[in-house]
């Protein structure tokens, strides 16, 4: 009998076996539209121009195989952090953030859930309802046992649920983490308006709820950083203690080095020092210290001028495309005069775009015409291009007639 006779089996993640399938899939046409990465025209994920001219740059530098700080490099956190906040943020000028690079986004939350359940004796985690999966993997993962969703999306109107949200949050007891996208919302695409923003905030201080902010698509939206950060902002402005978790794997095309950034606001300076004793102890148990390579390109991009300004050119380019993909996307479906309503697509933001098909939908997209899209109906709308728009929309057009809603 084998030591490891008792692990068990489970079903794989449905994006995972998703694009398994599609690997093995033989059929000439099939079209994948779940994806994690950014899809360029050429249904090519991208190298972004200004991360190889990073590298070029930094082969001339020298090298050192020295281990990072448990923080990891000083020049992207601090780099970094000053883009997310910007330069002028009263709170850094009061001393009320540390920032630290993580293991990507995936690892900023796992580090906030583990102070969260384990140092800070929080209980109870919402996510929206639908929700980024790994949200609850990592809570749970973590040592939350409690595990709750509030409202997001509404099928029938096909946008954001914003009175369910908000009355879940008022129902929240005191206390509650609260893990919510700022902007570019995974996988519904649908964001709060500024005015909804500043009621979340009212309930998030009333109810006296811990927010964790997870942001994955920066400058995705407008092609502008300040721009698509304007809620988190705007909640550190109301003074708001919070952690907000950054990946910056999508908007540098770094998917591969694992670059991300957790900052937390806290109200006074002096706890700063004992966060750090305590993520230091969970950092050094899980990883000693974070990898140099994805981090040492960002910092070179945004202290350096010029690339800084390519790079903002590469988000204007992302952002446009996949405002470009949403246009096209919901006009063929029109043309098609498919039964439903497709304005939604335009007016959600960022890669995910949550079409409202059905689960059976979905499959029969699937099976019937190899067309790979996860059962939510959640698609990256950059695997759409010129070349497979019109055999996707085709096959929704006689999906949705033949299976209604
Ligand atoms: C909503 C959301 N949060 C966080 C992440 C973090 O991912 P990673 O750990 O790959 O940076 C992603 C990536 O898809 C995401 O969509």
């Amino acid at each position: 009998m084998s030591v490891f006779e008792n692990v068990k089996e489970g079903k794989t993640v449905d994006i995972q076996s998703l694009n398994i399938a599609y690997d093995e899939d033989p059929f000439e046409n099939k079209v994948n539209l779940c994806t994690r990465s950014y899809r360029t025209e050429r249904g090519e994920s991208w190298v972004l121009p200004v991360v190889r001219q990073a590298e070029k740059a930094l082969l001339n530098e020298p090298e050192t195989v020295e281990c990072l700080s448990v923080f990891g490099l000083e020049k992207f956190y601090n780099a970094a952090t000053k883009l997310l906040l910007g330069g002028d943020s009263q709170a850094l000028y009061e001393k009320r953030v540390l920032s630290l690079q993580t293991l990507s986004g995936s690892c900023s939350l796992r580090l906030s859930a583990e102070l969260l359940v384990q140092k800070m004796g929080c209980k109870i985690f919402y996510v929206s309802s639908p929700a980024w999966e790994n949200h609850i993997l990592v809570f749970k993962s973590a040592g939350f046992e409690d595990f709750r969703r509030y409202r997001y999306w509404n099928a029938n109107t096909r946008r954001l649920n914003f009175e369910g949200m908000l009355e879940d949050l008022e129902n929240a007891p005191a206390g509650s983490v609260i893990v919510l996208q700022p902007f570019a919302h995974n996988p519904t695409g649908c964001d709060p308006t500024h005015e909804q923003w500043a009621k979340i905030t009212d309930v998030l201080l009333s109810r006296k709820l811990i927010p964790v902010l997870d942001c994955a698509y920066h400058g995705m939206i407008s092609g502008e950083i300040e721009k698509d950060l304007w809620p988190v902002r705007y909640l550190i402005s109301r003074r708001l203690e919070l952690f907000w978790c950054n990946t910056f794997t999508k908007c540098f095309g770094l998917y591969n080095e694992r670059v991300g950034l957790l900052t937390c606001i806290v109200k006074t300076p002096e706890v700063i020092p004992r966060l750090k004793f305590q993520l230091n102890l969970f950092i050094r148990a899980a990883y000693s210290n974070p990898p140099l390579h994805g981090a040492r390109i960002v910092a070179h991009i945004l202290t350096t001028p010029q690339l800084f300004q390519e790079w903002k050119d590469c988000l204007k380019k992302m952002s446009f495309r996949i405002l470009e993909m949403r246009t096209n996307f919901r006009n063929a479906l029109e043309r098609y005069e498919s039964p439903g309503k497709w304005e939604h697509i335009t007016l959600q933001n960022g890669m995910s775009c949550y079409t409202g098909l059905t689960e059976q939908q979905c499959m029969n997209l699937i099976c019937q015409y190899h067309i790979y899209l996860q059962k939510s109906g959640r698609i990256n709308i950059t695997c759409l291009n010129f070349s497979n728009i019109e055999y996707v929309v085709k096959c929704i057009n006689e999906t949705v007639a033949k299976i209604p809603y």
